[in-house]
């Protein structure tokens, strides 16, 4: 068994996405081989309710999954299927867009103002990229959570951890999709899928992901200003693993909280417009030719 090393570290960028969402994006719209099948990662939390109240008004999507986890706050939703309804604080929606849909979220602060969530596209491999459409809302009461002997706790959003099942299913490139919280300063060795794209994404506390007893090597990316390896790892990074077996983490002093997300890799060519991720040019100008001439939506 080996331990995956880190490929690479990055923090999350400042992005402009709906009718004029401020929100953070730590991958998206570049190369996405390294993190296939996943294209794009939103951190949406924000306490400011002028920067997300115009919120994600009627768009299209076609050819990819939307993976919405709302940690505070709500986001109302509703679809061409008509489909409604209202994600809240530990809810998610698994949204297979398929051959085509239409929808809106608009999110909605907290008391404290505070909206706090992420998004994830997943893409769909070719022969399921014009499949009927389909939701899963997830409240949070359904999403099983598994506790260790040593405190860290996991919510199973998709994928099988410890026994415990997440209730996500039918997905294609049977991603992994975890939160995990792991207290100060504990180890954790996590048995990672080996031949899977594992991506961790930190929203609260440090921490490290290398295994003490088997130092990885220094990367530029994860030096500091003045040359010194940086060694904690915290709010708003992503990191992306080599190929290996495990996951190894080390939380700091005051815990480490992250989400924890893997998947097969479709390894198709990639065209990618908006909202719109097909295989070839030509399916991506049929996709935006029926948008025009109003074919977009089929009936089921
Ligand atoms: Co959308």
């Amino acid at each position: 068994m080996s331990i995956r090393p880190v490929r690479h570290i990055v923090q999350a960028k400042p992005a402009i996405e709906g009718a004029g969402v401020r929100l953070r994006r730590a991958f998206g719209f570049g190369d996405s081989a390294a993190t296939d099948p996943f294209l794009l990662f939103d951190d949406f939390r924000n306490e400011r309710p002028e920067d997300f109240r115009a919120g994600f008004p009627w768009h299209p999507h076609r050819g990819i999954e939307t993976v919405t986890y709302v940690l505070a706050g709500t986001v109302e939703h509703g679809d061409s299927l008509g489909n409604k309804g209202i994600l809240g604080p530990g809810d998610v929606q698994w949204m297979t867009a398929g051959r085509g849909i239409y929808h809106q979220e608009m999110p909605t602060g907290n008391e404290q103002g505070q909206m706090h969530g992420f998004q994830l596209w997943a893409n769909l491999p070719s022969s399921l990229k014009m499949t009927a459409p389909r939701y899963q809302d997830v409240v949070s009461k359904d999403i099983p959570e598994v506790t260790d002997d040593d405190g860290t706790v996991v919510r199973v959003i998709c994928g099988e951890f410890w026994g415990k099942k997440g209730p996500v299913d039918g997905v294609a490139a049977e991603p992994h999709y975890l939160d995990v919280s792991v207290p100060p300063n504990q180890s954790k060795t996590r048995p990672g899928e080996t031949n899977s794209n594992v991506f961790a994404y930190v929203f609260a506390g440090a921490g490290t992901f290398r295994d003490a007893s088997d130092p990885q090597p220094i990367m530029t990316e994860n030096l500091s200003a003045n040359g010194e390896e940086k060694l904690t790892i915290g709010n708003r990074s992503l990191v992306l693993f080599d190929q290996g077996d495990n996951v190894s983490v080390q939380a700091g002093p005051e815990g480490f909280r992250f989400l924890l997300v893997s998947g097969k890799p479709i390894g198709e060519p990639v065209a990618w417009r908006g909202p719109i991720v097909m295989n070839t040019q030509e399916e991506l100008m049929q996709a935006w030719a029926d948008l025009k001439d109003g074919s977009f939506i089929q009936p089921s």
